[in-house]
């Protein structure tokens, strides 16, 4: 990865070449070589629904270096899986046997961890289960869960941020039978639409450019660029109709706060790992690194206008709909979702505290950093816990934070001391749930179906220089 000085490069649809420039000095070689990028149509992630070879469907990727189209001059240099950008989109049908095979083509180790998948300890892709180059790591489970959108990305040891940010993400779609029964839209790419929303830093030759400063690993490393699917300054033609989001916030570190640009209503119908009980309706989505949301945007009025998703923080577009089709089917957004399994408080065995910190440059849980050969704590099966999470505030700094348990889902009990603060859209089944400076939440955790002694599980912050520099802990389901 090229270090060297940085200019930023500015994705305004109307400029050609880019001259916004943060460098006291620059010489010829500083000028920007890559021209902004006019429109481009979203492009989707293909979907791999996997091949039947025995008893399990199996889902081949392979994990390479590989060049991308971010602008319309230059190729840049990513990690990709399969492509040249991001991942194929999995679709798992809960009750299936699959194995989904990653062959490492790299030349550096990696591993592939499933975000949200509930599965064994030594199926769960992190550094424990490392790829060295050229060898192949396969999952191997029955999909024991409900519907819901996960997604998948490298979880090596110090090196997660960077793997991420070259471009190794995918999405994981299962369905389940109560999910297809839903009046939901449901074709891919077309009504049912996956983003993964990202930012990133380039370089002034187009490259991709990591490394953070001691500031951007504490407060987030926030690209100015922002790209859905890996297009810079894209639109997607729609029918006016209701129209279902997958959102995921793949970003390292950024915060996204989405909306429409005319601010009207859409329905979140799902969050990480189930639907909600009920739609939620709202007009702002906030979505931390690693979190998931269904929604429904209903274009019905719609026909001929363009409505852009925007991210309000940075008050930037992630994408444009172009209603420019009428609705050959239409859907109604169900108003009955989902039941969801909810434990009692009450049946709780133990309390677990997690305190999130971090000064001069270093981030910590519970005052320690992770390493990878001490168990931090150890799960007894079908206990029923309380997990009480507090982003510590320091004097002058104001981190944000998120907290993400592999293996399981859990569910938000309390905020800040209240019941009522929980937020509507958190009420269903979540693995990645957001703190900011000062918040502390309750969590109801209960690991079900799978034991081992030796390897365990992580939980993390989900802010990918956070994890690196150490956020995160081990457990152990015994
Ligand atoms: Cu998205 Cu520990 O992972
Ligand atoms: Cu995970
Ligand atoms: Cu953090």
């Amino acid at each position: 990865m090229k270090r060297r000085s940085f200019l930023a490069l500015s994705t305004v649809a109307s400029a050609t070449l880019i001259t916004g420039c943060f460098a006291d000095a620059f010489d010829d070689k500083d000028i920007p070589k890559v021209k902004a990028n006019a429109e481009k149509s979203l492009v989707i992630p293909p979907l791999i629904e996997g091949a039947k070879r025995g008893d399990a469907y199996h889902y081949d990727l392979k994990i390479h270096e590989s060049k991308h189209w971010f602008f319309d001059n230059v190729l840049t240099d990513t990690y990709a899986v399969n492509g040249t950008y991001l991942a194929p989109t999995l679709k798992l049908i809960n009750g299936q046997d699959v194995s989904i095979n990653y062959t490492n083509n790299l030349s550096e180790t990696t591993t592939m961890h499933g975000h949200g998948m509930h599965v064994p300890a030594n199926m769960d892709g992190t550094a424990h289960q490392k790829i060295a180059p050229l060898a192949t790591w396969s999952a191997m489970y029955r999909v024991n869960q409900k519907a819901c959108t996960n997604w998948y990305h490298p979880h090596a040891l110090d090196k997660t941020a960077e793997h991420v940010y070259q471009g190794l993400a995918g999405l994981i779609i299962i369905e389940d039978e109560e999910s297809q029964k839903l009046d939901l839209p449901r074709a891919y790419g077309v009504d049912d639409i996956p983003l993964v929303l990202q930012d990133k830093f380039f370089d002034t030759n187009g490259q991709i450019y990591y490394n953070p400063t001691m500031h951007q690993t504490m407060m987030g490393y926030k690209g100015d660029t922002l790209m859905t699917n890996g297009v810079l300054n894209p639109y997607v033609d729609v029918e006016a109709k209701e129209i279902r989001l997958r959102l995921l916030n793949g970003s390292n570190s950024t915060v996204y706060e989405l909306k429409l640009n005319d601010n009207r209503t859409f329905n979140q119908i799902a969050g990480d790992n189930s639907f909600l009980e009920k739609p939620v309706e709202m007009n702002t989505l906030g979505l931390s690194p690693g979190e998931r949301a269904e929604i429904i945007i209903d274009f019905t009025a719609s026909l001929g206008k363009t409505v852009h998703l925007e991210e309000s923080r940075q008050g930037k577009t992630f994408l444009k709909f172009k209603v420019s089709k009428k609705a050959k089917e239409t859907t109604k957004v169900p108003q009955e979702l989902t039941t969801l399994l909810r434990y009692n408080p009450k049946d709780a065995v133990k309390t677990r505290h997690f305190t999130l910190s971090g000064r001069m440059g270093r981030v910590y849980i519970n005052n320690k950093t992770m390493d990878m050969n001490r168990i931090d704590e150890v799960m007894r099966l079908n206990d029923i816990e309380i997990w009480e999470i507090s982003n510590k505030k320091m004097m002058m700094m104001k981190m944000e934070h998120n907290f993400h348990i592999h293996g399981t889902h859990f569910m938000v009990l309390e905020r800040n001391g209240s019941v009522n603060n929980v937020l509507e859209n958190e009420k269903g089944y979540k693995d990645t749930v957001y703190l900011a400076p000062g918040d502390r939440v309750k969590l109801i955790v209960k690991m079900t179906d799978y034991v081992d002694k030796k390897v365990p599980y992580m939980y993390h912050c989900h802010f990918l220089e956070h994890e690196d520099a150490g956020m995160m802990g081990q457990f152990l389901v015994v």
